[in-house]
Parts: C-alpha cells; sequence; structure tokens
C-alpha cells in the first residue's frame, strides 16, 4: 500500500516535471518563433528601405530635381556644364587658362549664364587660397564643387614605385587633401547656407591596397565630409559626398566607356541629379551596385592579401591595356585578310 502510494507520487512528480518541461519548451521555442520573426522583419524593412533609398537617389531623382539656385546664384568649380543648365552662374578653376575661356565661352553662349575663370594649380598649396578667396568676393557662391584629384601613377603599384616621390607625394596631398580642406574652409565664409560637394572615390571606402596614398586620401575626403555634413546640416550647409568607381577621363586616360565604366557627362548627370535626396552617393546606380558586388565578392580578408597584391601589380596600366588590344585587333584583321 505504502509502495503503491510511493510511486503514485513518484510518477505524479514525473508527470508535473515532464509538463514543466514541455513548458519551458514551448516558452523557448515561441520566444526563438518571434526573435527570428522579429529579425526577418527588421532585415526586411532595411532591405526595403535600402531600396527606397536606392530608388529615389538614382531613378525618382532624375524627375524631382532640385531647384539648385536654392542654394545661391554662383557655383564653383566643375560639373560646369550641368550646374550652368540649372540655371547658375559659374566660377571655373583650373590650370590651363585657354581651356577655361574656351568653356566660358560655351557655357555664356549655349546658356546665357555669367562665368568668372580662376587659373590656379593646386599642387602648389600656399597662397593660392587667399587669392582664390578674393577672387571671389561679391559673388554669391551657392554651391561648391571640390572635384580637383591626383594618382600617383597611372597604373597599380607598390608605394616606393612612386617617381619623383617627394615631390608626388606632395602634389597629392596638397591636391587632394589641402585643397579640398582648404577651399572647404574660404568658401564657407561665402556660404551661409549651400551646398558643398566633395569628390571622394570608391577607393576612399575601403583601403586600396597598390593606390596607397591615393585611397588614404580618400577616405580623408569622405570622413572629413560626413563629418561637416553631421556639423553643418541643421546651419543650412549640406556636405554631400560623392564615391565614383571608374569614369572616363584623363585620369583613367580616357578608358573605353562600359556599363561599368561610365562618361565623364553621363556620370556627372546622374550625380547632379542626387543633390538633395543623399549625403552620401556613389553618384550613379551601377557605381552603387559595382560598390555592393565588390563589398561581397571581393571582402577585405582577400583584397588585403599578399596573393592579391601580386595579381593587382600584373595587371597592366590602361595604356598598355588598351594599345594590347588595338594590336590584337589589327592583328586578328590582319589574319583575316
Ligand atoms: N576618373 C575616375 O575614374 C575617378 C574615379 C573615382 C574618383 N575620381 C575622382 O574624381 C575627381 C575628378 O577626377 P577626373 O577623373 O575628372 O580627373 P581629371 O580628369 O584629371 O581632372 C578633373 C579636373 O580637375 C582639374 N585639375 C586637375 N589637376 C589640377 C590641378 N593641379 N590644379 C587645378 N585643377 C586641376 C582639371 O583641370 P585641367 O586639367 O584642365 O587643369 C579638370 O578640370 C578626382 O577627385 C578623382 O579622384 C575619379
Amino acid at each position: 500500500m505504502h509502495f503503491q502510494q510511493n510511486k503514485a507520487v513518484h510518477s505524479e512528480g514525473q508527470e508535473m516535471l515532464l509538463a514543466q518541461e514541455l513548458y519551458l519548451k514551448a516558452v523557448l521555442t515561441d520566444t526563438l518563433a518571434l526573435f527570428g520573426g522579429l529579425t526577418v522583419v527588421f532585415c526586411l524593412l532595411k532591405f526595403t528601405w535600402k531600396c527606397w533609398c536606392g530608388l529615389r537617389q538614382f531613378v525618382l531623382s532624375e524627375h524631382w530635381q532640385q531647384d539648385l539656385r536654392t542654394y545661391g546664384q554662383w557655383a564653383d568649380l566643375p560639373e560646369w556644364f550641368l550646374l550652368a543648365r540649372r540655371g547658375l552662374d559659374v566660377v571655373l578653376v583650373g590650370r590651363s587658362d585657354v581651356k577655361l575661356q574656351m568653356v566660358a565661352k560655351e557655357i555664356r553662349n549655349e546658356y546665357g549664364r555669367k562665368t568668372h575663370t580662376i587659373q590656379v594649380d593646386f599642387t602648389e598649396g600656399g597662397g593660392i587660397y587667399s587669392s582664390i578667396a578674393k577672387e571671389l568676393q561679391g559673388l554669391q557662391i551657392g554651391i561648391l564643387v571640390n572635384n580637383v584629384g591626383m594618382t600617383c601613377t597611372d597604373h597599380f603599384a607598390y608605394f616606393l614605385e612612386t617617381p619623383d616621390a617627394e615631390q608626388k607625394i606632395t602634389q597629392i596631398i596638397n591636391c587632394n587633401i589641402k585643397q579640398t580642406i582648404q577651399n572647404v574652409f574660404y568658401i564657407f565664409i561665402c556660404l551661409g547656407k549651400g551646398l558643398i560637394i566633395n569628390i571622394s572615390s570608391e577607393a576612399g571606402v575601403r583601403p586600396h591596397p597598390l593606390l596607397a596614398l591615393y585611397s588614404a586620401t580618400k577616405i580623408f575626403v569622405t570622413y572629413f565630409s560626413q563629418c561637416l555634413h553631421a556639423e553643418y546640416k541643421s546651419m543650412g550647409i549640406t556636405v554631400q559626398c560623392v564615391a565614383p568607381l571608374m569614369v572616363s577621363t584623363n585620369m583613367t586616360q580616357n578608358m573605353q566607356v562600359n556599363c561599368l565604366v561610365k562618361s565623364a557627362a553621363g556620370f556627372a548627370y546622374k550625380a547632379v541629379n542626387t543633390i538633395g535626396h543623399s549625403s552620401y552617393t556613389s553618384g550613379c546606380l551601377s557605381h552603387a551596385l559595382q560598390s555592393a558586388a565588390l563589398s561581397l565578392l571581393l571582402p577585405d580578408w582577400l583584397r588585403m592579401s599578399t596573393f592579391f597584391v601580386r595579381v593587382l601589380r600584373n595587371v597592366p596600366n590602361i595604356r598598355t591595356y588598351q594599345r594590347a588590344e588595338s594590336e590584337e585587333k589589327e592583328w586578328s584583321s590582319a589574319k583575316k585578310k
């Protein structure tokens, strides 16, 4: 009798334990399901938000173009033609006076906008900025585009392979860093309210071996722009950072335009449309997609590996590549004949 009672108590206890265990399991399963559900919802919301930002920045921006004249009447530095077309007077800054005068004449004739030219070489550094500021006095500058930039070499090279290293390093720092800071500093005084566009690069998004100095100067431009934007947006000054990939210009030996490489005019058109829609942009949809693909397909561990650096070092420079390609074409057409 006593034994049977004990057995009943024992099985009751076991049942309770089992029930407790089942209850805990159910709670755990529910919690995990809830957590999983929330994660999925969060990821979906994040993905939808990113898609919306991309759509707004690169597609809808073509129709919702911001009235750039709200920033001020004058724009300083390139995208000259585009800014003139959008109703702004333009200050042109560059090294060659002949080229500046030619562009100025075209802008006046084609768009009926006023122009002002300043001949300057930003590699010089030093006192050029106070003279630029003097030239700009009295102009209501509304947009500043910091576009000037240079690389060490026209191909992937080790830092110590930089030709005329000492001089080149100073020039690059003057052109890519000092120019950005000083222009911003002097023009800020005129701006009060306005827009600064700093051109960085995909090379400034992640470290790029064999472009060491260029990459480092561009991450400077990126961070500088983002910090300034955070500091001054509430005071009416917008700082936009544009980080493109490949654009066919003098810097890239006017390489062939294709689905990956944009033409300068095509890129500038798309990039100007993003004004007012994003403070940090790749400039166009193709470059934004390429940037996302690169971060997935070329993760840091691979890009920074000695193996990859060696492979990259052996990539021929664009000029050699184009020459080889045209020789190849000539050779195959000669064979056909
Ligand atoms: N091209 C690309 O694939 C690419 C990719 C990513 C980022 N970026 C960035 O985009 C910006 C523009 O590059 P880009 O390819 O258009 O270069 P670019 O063709 O060499 O030059 C762009 C402009 O800068 C002026 N400039 C160059 N050096 C100058 C100097 N020392 N002093 C005064 N003006 C100078 C040029 O005027 P003059 O030569 O007529 O004097 C030209 O109007 C740069 O900041 C570059 O780092 C370019």
